[in-house]
């Protein structure tokens, strides 16, 4: 259906220069951007659905229709290139690996990597999941219940520790704070490269720049030790660091080397645990802003565990919890935006896109589109929409098309297990002192932390 909308747009003659918005001054939204870019995306969501921005000497494209994103993501996604300034530095720092890579290697790539993350496979990780929590929640038990506990630091601390048991059999308790500090300052920087694009490059010795490269080095350390274990006897166990392990390149037989290993261990690390932190996080945020939901939730728990640890068989009927984490990853999308970058010069209805154009999708703009959406600002796990099936590329936090995120189903199953895990025991009401607000870094992060206090609920056997 979507698709029929651009083919029919496409065949009208006359092309037109997509609309501008707006701006606000001389620089057009360069700094209105840095500033405050969901709310700079969510104009350009009502300028129409195709719109141009100045950002000084260049032009940015935000595209807000389902058939445009079709074509992006799925369709004509050859001419999209994900070749943009933050994956030019991403590249810079990890190198080529399944997320920074295109074309034939990353095919490559993704097609070694996929069963990793088969349903079946996704199965295997069920105790990992619940063990984490359980190890987590037994360490609030010891807690002062009157002092609030920083719950976005603690569901970071543990993503980062399921994703390294669960993709590379690691123990990262010990490392947990020292890599999780260090993805931080590398998230950062990441993000004042992409707003500072004439800063001097990483060669030279500035002291950010040297940070930076302490950062990375502290990272590799710990990644090669790891890997460097694990290549005594690379068969030792079925995961993903066994599986690039023993891959060998159809043709020239080659394995990966350390330095490949590295960069597609970092990657998982990294895309791995972030983003599913802090849809958790949010989760708790709304939650304690919705009792009227926190109540169902908790009835749905007590209903299909009674009183025991969750497990992989029970998500089917984890209905309630899923649609939390649904509806949180609606209104905060940790992948708030994705952009491209077009190859050849490509048409959208009667609009011409320039070759060499950046294109943004933003997955929060549109997750609030009120052609799309009822209320489209409330929460609310129970809205029409999710019942009836939202369009394809209207409701999209794992992306789209050939790029859609691998680990979506893992993703899926770690973030119900643990929310069903901590809700079934606690009650996390917002601290007083909260001040919550989104802060777009590479995730959607909550600014200043999200201090919660716990209330212990009830035993789980
Ligand atoms: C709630 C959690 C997650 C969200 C919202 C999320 C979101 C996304 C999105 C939107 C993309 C597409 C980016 C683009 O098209 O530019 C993506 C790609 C990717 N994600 Fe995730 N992700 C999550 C969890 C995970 C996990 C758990 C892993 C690994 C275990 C992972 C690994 C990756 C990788 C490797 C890619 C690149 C895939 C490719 O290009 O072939 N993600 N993710």
């Amino acid at each position: 259906m979507a698709h029929t909308i651009l083919a029919q747009t496409k065949t009208r003659n006359a092309r037109q220069e997509i609309p501008t918005l707006p701006a606000p001054h001389v620089l057009g939204w360069l700094g209105a951007f840095r500033r405050d870019p969901l709310q700079v995306l969510t104009r350009a969501r009502e300028h129409g659905d195709l719109v141009r921005l100045q950002m000084g000497p260049r032009s940015l494209y935000v595209l807000n229709h389902p058939a445009h994103i079709q074509h992006v993501l799925q369709d004509a996604h050859r001419n999209f290139s994900k070749d943009t300034r933050a994956l030019g530095f991403m590249k810079k720092i990890a190198g080529e690996n399944l997320f920074t890579g295109e074309g034939e290697f990353w095919l490559k790539r993704r097609r070694l990597m996929q069963p990793m993350f088969h349903r079946q496979s996704i199965a295997l990780f069920g105790d990992v999941f619940t063990r984490a929590a359980d190890e987590m929640m037994r360490e609030w038990d010891t807690r002062d219940a009157q002092q609030p506990l920083r719950v976005d630091e603690e569901m970071m601390r543990v993503t980062l520790k399921i994703a390294g048991q669960g993709l590379f059999s690691v123990d990262l308790t010990q490392e947990a704070q020292a890599l999780g500090d260090a993805f931080s300052t590398a998230n950062d920087d990441l993000i004042f490269r992409v707003q500072h694009p004439l800063y001097p490059p990483p060669v030279v010795p500035t002291p950010r720049n040297r940070r930076a490269r302490a950062t990375q080095r502290s990272i590799e350390h710990i990644i090669l030790r790891t890997i460097r274990e694990r290549a005594a006897d690379p068969l030792a166990r079925r995961d993903l660091l066994t599986l690039l392990m023993t891959m060998r390149d159809e043709e020239t037989g080659e394995g990966l080397s350390e330095q490949e290993l590295y960069r597609e261990t970092l990657v998982m690390l990294f895309a791995g645990h972030e983003t599913t932190s802090n849809a958790l996080t949010w989760a708790f945020y709304f939650l304690s802003q919705h009792p009227d939901a926190e109540s169902k939730l908790r009835a749905e728990l007590d209903s299909v565990l009674q009183g025991r640890a969750p497990t992989m068989n029970d998500i089917p009927q984890l209905a309630y919890t899923r649609r939390v984490l649904d509806e949180t990853m609606r209104l905060a999308p940790p992948a708030w935006v994705l952009g491209r970058m077009s190859l050849q010069q490509d048409a959208f209805g009667e609009f011409t896109l320039p070759a060499r154009s950046m294109v943004l999708i933003s997955p929060y703009a549109l997750h609030r589109h009120p052609r799309y959406w009822h209320n489209p600002d409330t929460f609310d796990p129970d809205r029409v929409e999710f019942a009836e099936q939202p369009p394809r590329f209207v409701y999209m936090p794992f992306g789209g098309g050939p790029r859609l995120c691998i680990g979506q189903p893992f993703a899926l199953a770690e973030a119900t297990l643990l929310l069903a895990s901590i809700a079934q025991r606690y009650q996390l009401q917002l601290a007083p002192t909260a001040r919550v607000e989104c802060e777009p870094q590479i995730t959607l992060r909550v600014k200043h932390g999200l201090p919660m206090r716990l209330t212990r609920r009830r035993e789980t056997a």
